[in-house]
């Protein structure tokens, strides 16, 4: 391995790289409205949570975007933390939508293929969707989903949908807190890193067009190409719902998004669940 390649370099190694470049929210707007959206977008230095920040401070903006350089106590799910390094990729955004909650069930595929996507495009190509909310490379996680919902008294917003999303960017000391295989686009990609802040604009553009055409009728399509984005596609899981437990082979989503898994006793769909791949 050659000392210009990424897994040979010291994490304090005085490299220039598009995360010295600090978040800049005209960037984010510029870019998103470029893809036509008009988004009320804040960067911050330091946050507990992007997600908490955005439930606790209000606005009329119909699309609002929460980015920080740090998270302190950034969330995910099943209430665990979500470690990551100062100049890192965190950022949430938040919908004010008519529609009911039950209408943003199966979201977090549509957001883990938009991610996929974007990813994808600046070089992250083997990136799959682990249903319902990772984003895997080879098994290796290198982003995350948090999806948190309220539902509103206002007459003209009867939902508010926070999507929270962590990127590994580059990662740093906080990698030995993380505990699961995880990646980051700096091993990915080395030096040609994105921009940070043009890459949350054009995550959080794909995620707009998604949430806005209506989440049931994207998933419909969603459902149709979800061999492109599936990490779990024919393996043998262990699927832990709560109260049902069981095993079998995955066998891709339903139209709802729902997980299908051939068992013993049939097919069966879960729209909630913990998945364990089981080793052959
Ligand atoms: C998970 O994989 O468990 C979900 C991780 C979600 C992390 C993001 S980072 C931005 C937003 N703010 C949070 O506190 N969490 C989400």
């Amino acid at each position: 391995m050659s000392d210009s390649e990424p897994g040979s370099m010291q994490k304090s190694d005085n490299l220039s790289t598009p995360s010295s470049t600090p978040l800049d929210a005209k960037t984010i707007d510029f870019v998103c409205r470029e893809q036509g959206y008009e988004v009320e977008v804040i960067v911050l230095s330091e946050v507990e949570s992007t997600n908490s920040w955005l439930f606790e401070n209000k606005s009329d903006a119909p699309i609002m975007l929460c980015a920080a350089e740090q998270q302190t106590v950034g969330r995910g799910r099943r209430g665990k933390t979500w470690h990551s390094p100062e100049s890192g990729v965190t950022f949430s955004i938040r919908f004010n939508r008519p529609e009911a909650v039950t209408e943003f069930a199966g979201l977090s595929l549509l957001v883990g293929a938009c991610l996929c996507d974007q990813l994808r495009q600046v070089g992250a190509s083997d990136a799959m969707v682990k249903w319902p909310n990772d984003v895997l490379v080879n098994g290796a996680k290198l982003s995350g989903i948090l999806i948190e919902t309220s539902v509103s008294a206002a007459a003209d917003s009867a939902t508010t949908v926070v999507i929270g999303i962590g990127i590994n960017y580059r990662r740093g000391g906080e990698v030995a807190l993380i505990d699961q295989s995880s990646t980051d686009l700096y091993e990915i990609c080395g030096t040609h890193l994105p921009d940070r802040s043009e890459l949350i604009a054009n995550v959080a553009s794909r995620v707009i067009a998604s949430v806005i055409d209506g989440v049931p009728q994207a998933l419909q399509s969603l459902a149709g190409q979800w061999g492109r984005y599936d990490a779990l596609a024919g393996s043998e899981v262990t699927v832990d719902a709560g109260s049902r437990k069981v095993a079998g082979r995955v066998q891709g989503i339903d139209q709802s998004g729902r997980l299908k898994v051939e068992t013993d006793d049939g097919l069966q769909a879960f729209s909630s669940a913990d998945i364990s791949v089981r080793a052959r």
